[in-house]
């Protein structure tokens, strides 16, 4: 974006949202530690956001952990076979929840998975997906309704239990029931809560056959979630559920041999895209509520936008498209907070970053976190400015400068079905409310496994009147001086 779109839009007072601590001094190594078993991201100094690699030891163990993008195409592209493992910390800290399933294997058990789970949740399904987010999120708003104007509500636990719902139904088949729902989220919360994300075995760099010791509140956590995973699986076998539902997919899987997936695998799979699907969409929209209620500016843009495209309507497939600017919020909020925020590997050969060799056992960690904020490569990198993603106004972003779903083989395979439910949810609910943060509370980062917002993410809801289909536009022109809302309104005025 530059210095004259700034300007032109008036983007130099967006809001910032919080970020953990940066320090200016170096940081020991133990330091690093103490900081990092809190939160991940509080062990990097205001100097990680420039640098282009950082390269530590640690006890025999080399870290090199990636913020360039020419970094992203080396590690997650040309040499993705070297370093296609997860890092140890992230192995052992999700295996006992995920055992061997998609977003934690490698080598041939992920090949032949990725066959099988990256078609259930492919983009090509949105069609069917899509009503289904338009239902759900309907629901929701009726739910809002009925709390009352002026209602106080944890944004992040409604976020997840509406995400849930969606992974559900669109998945699943099956309507969980709230019991269920909620039992799987806490279940999550609880797991990632309880968590040594940086345990000492795996820093000493021991070995992975030394058995891990669990805290017995993770195991709780774990066998919670796992119970209802395996009910919705038994009901499913037994026919209690939809026939359409695609993660029938699972059941009727052969491998290279002709063999059925183990009942284990089934579930190791289903809870990955349970997981993966629901969890990190949830922090998504969460973030979003909270920066736009910060930010007057994005309200605006967004009412307008959802007045000329919607005019009350919920949401559905084809106003995707014209929901530019909601769109662009939510591509916003990924750049800031994206949900992985560290991407680690555990190099299997030998390879290079940016020049530099890395040997076989180094770690790589590819860091969305530092990189979407890259001093060198964003302006106002710690803003919030959904302009910078709406076309016409600024040039999208090196394509390896913003991987909030990774890149390259292991690239998410949701990608899709998160922005269409992201911005189909997010649309259908602010067209309705305004949502306040609630007076004095302080939201900060929260990175254990995934980054979310500090909980309960305590938010008022207050009815708005959305104007009838087209009025938007009209709005939006009264700022159209001075404001993005010009263009989005040209947008929507050339696509209907
Ligand atoms: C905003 C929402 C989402 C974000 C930011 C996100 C991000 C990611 C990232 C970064 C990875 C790769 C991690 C790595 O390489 O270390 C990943 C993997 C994965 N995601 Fe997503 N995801 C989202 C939503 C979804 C949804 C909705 C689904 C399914 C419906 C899904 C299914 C998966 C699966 C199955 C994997 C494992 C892929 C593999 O290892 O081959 N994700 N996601």
């Amino acid at each position: 974006m530059s210095d004259e779109t700034i300007a032109q839009y008036g983007l130099a007072d967006s809001f910032i949202p919080p970020y953990p601590h940066r320090y200016t001094e170096r940081l020991s190594v133990w330091k690093r530690i103490e900081l990092g078993s809190k939160n991940l991201l509080a062990t990097f100094r205001e100097y990680d956001f420039q640098n282009k690699r950082i390269k530590q030891s640690f006890l025999g163990q080399t870290l090199h952990v990636c913020n360039q993008p020419e970094g992203v195409r080396e590690t997650l592209h040309q040499q993705a076979a070297a370093f296609e493992k997860k890092s140890p910390v992230q192995r052992h800290t999700l295996e006992p929840l995920l055992g061997d399933g998609l977003f934690v294997s490698d080598g041939r058990t992920w090949a032949e998975r990725r066959k099988i789970v990256a078609p259930i949740v492919h983009g090509r399904r949105v069609d069917t997906f899509a009503p289904i987010m338009s239902d759900v999120a309907a629901e929701w708003c009726q739910q809002w309704e009925k709390a009352g104007d002026g209602a106080t509500l944890d944004v992040l636990f409604e976020m997840g239990e509406l995400t849930a719902e969606i992974i559900s139904r669109t998945i699943f088949g099956a309507k969980l029931g709230r019991e269920n729902t909620q039992q799987i989220i806490a279940g999550f919360a609880a797991y990632q809560k309880s968590i040594q994300v940086l345990d000492w075995l795996t820093l000493l760099n021991l070995p992975d056959w030394l058995p891990r010791l669990r805290s017995p509140r993770t195991l709780r956590a774990r066998n919670k979630v796992h119970r209802v995973i395996d009910d919705i699986m038994r009901r499913f076998q037994a026919g209690d559920v939809d026939e359409r539902a695609v993660i029938r997919s699972l059941f009727e899987a052969r491998d290279a041999d002709g063999r059925p997936l183990t009942k284990t695998a089934i579930r190791n799979e289903a809870i990955v895209i349970f997981m993966a699907g629901h969890e990190t969409t949830a922090n998504t929209l969460a973030w979003a509520f909270y920066c736009v209620s910060q930010s007057p500016r994005v309200q605006e843009r967004l009412k307008a936008e959802f007045d000329s495209v919607l005019g009350g309507r919920t949401p559905e497939l084809s106003d995707v498209a014209n929901l530019v600017y909601t769109r662009a919020v939510v591509e916003e909020t990924l750049r800031l907070y994206p949900p992985v925020p560290l991407l680690g590997r555990e190099a299997t050969a030998k390879g290079t970053l940016l020049g530099n060799e890395v040997n076989p056992g180094d770690i790589l960690i590819v860091a969305p976190w530092l990189l979407q904020r890259n001093r060198d490569i964003w302006s106002l990198p710690d803003h919030f400015v959904p302009e910078r993603f709406v076309p016409s106004i600024a040039q999208r972003p090196n394509k390896y400068a913003n991987i909030p779903f990774a890149s390259g083989p292991r690239v998410c395979p949701g990608m899709t079905f998160a922005l269409t439910e992201a911005t189909i949810c997010l649309a259908a609910l602010l067209q309705h409310f305004d949502v306040r943060l609630q007076d004095g509370l302080e939201v900060e980062t929260d990175c254990r496994l995934t980054l979310r917002p500090t909980s309960p993410l305590s938010m008022t809801i207050h009815r708005r009147s959305p104007a009838p289909a087209g009025a938007g536009a009209a709005t939006v022109s009264a700022v159209a001086d001075t404001s993005a809302g010009a263009v989005l309104a040209r947008e929507h005025d050339s696509a209907q």
